[in-house]
C-alpha cells in the first residue's frame, strides 16, 4: 500500500518509516511533487493535522496522513502547544525555541510537560485521528546531541536521559509520535 506522509521533516520521515510495516510504502511530499507550504492555520494540534491531510487529498488525490505535534508545559498553561515550532519566531530555530522555554521557566519549580502528537489519516474518504502523549519534564539545561526540536531539554518520565541522549529506537518506543504511529498501524492493519 502506498500512502503519503505529509511532511518535509526528514527526521520525522525516518522515525515513522522505521515503525511502519515494510508492505506500507511511505511517499514524502517531495515524492508527490508538493513543494508549497501546506496551510496550518488551526488553533489546535488536532485541527492542523486534519487540515494538512485533507489538503493533500483535495489537491493531490492521495490517501494521506499528516501529523502535528506540540510541547505542552503545565506551568505555562499548555504553551508553547500548537505554536511550538515558532515559539521564538518565524525562523523556527530549535535552539532559540529551547532558550526561550528555559528562560520562561528559570524561576519555576514545576517543570511538568508533555509532547502531544495527533495524526490525521484520510483513507478511502474517511478521516481518522490517532493521538499519542508522552509525559515528562523540562530539564534546566540542554543535554544530548540526538533527535531534533526540543529533545535536548525533554526528560521522559521514568528516564534519566533526555530524548536527545536516547537512541532513536528507544525514543520511538515511548514517544508521543511512536504511540500515535502505533495506533495508525493498528488501524491500517485492521
Ligand atoms: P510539528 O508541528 O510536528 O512540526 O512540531 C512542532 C514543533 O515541535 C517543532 O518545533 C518541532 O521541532 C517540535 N517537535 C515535534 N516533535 C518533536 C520531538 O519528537 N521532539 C522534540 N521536538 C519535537
Amino acid at each position: 500500500m502506498k500512502i503519503v506522509f505529509a511532511t518535509n521533516n526528514l527526521n520525522k520521515l525516518k522515525e515513522v518509516q522505521a515503525l511502519v510495516p515494510s508492505e506500507i510504502e511511505l511517499l514524502s511530499l517531495a515524492d508527490i511533487g508538493c513543494k508549497e507550504d501546506i496551510p496550518e492555520t488551526s488553533p489546535t494540534i488536532e485541527g492542523n493535522a486534519k487540515q494538512k491531510a485533507n489538503y493533500i487529498k483535495q489537491y493531490y488525490g492521495y490517501d494521506c496522513f499528516a501529523d502535528d505535534t506540540g510541547l505542552e508545559v503545565q506551568a505555562l498553561k499548555g504553551a508553547p502547544g500548537v505554536y511550538s515550532a515558532r515559539y521564538a519566531g518565524e525562523s523556527k530555530d530549535a535552539n532559540a525555541n529551547m532558550d526561550k522555554l528555559l528562560s520562561e521557566l528559570s524561576d519555576t519549580e514545576n517543570r511538568e510537560a508533555q509532547f502531544k502528537t495527533v495524526i490525521a489519516l484520510v483513507l478511502n474518504d474517511t478521516l481518522e485521528t490517532c493521538t499519542g502523549i508522552c509525559k515528562g519534564e523540562i530539564t534546566k539545561e540542554k543535554k544530548g546531541k540526538g533527535g531534533f526540536g526540543y529533545d535536548p531539554i525533554f526528560l521522559p518520565d521514568g528516564y534519566t536521559k533526555t530524548f536527545a541522549e536516547l537512541p532513536l529506537s528507544e525514543k520511538n518506543k515511548i514517544s508521543h509520535r511512536g504511540k500515535a504511529v502505533q495506533q495508525l498501524i493498528d488501524f491500517l492493519n485492521r
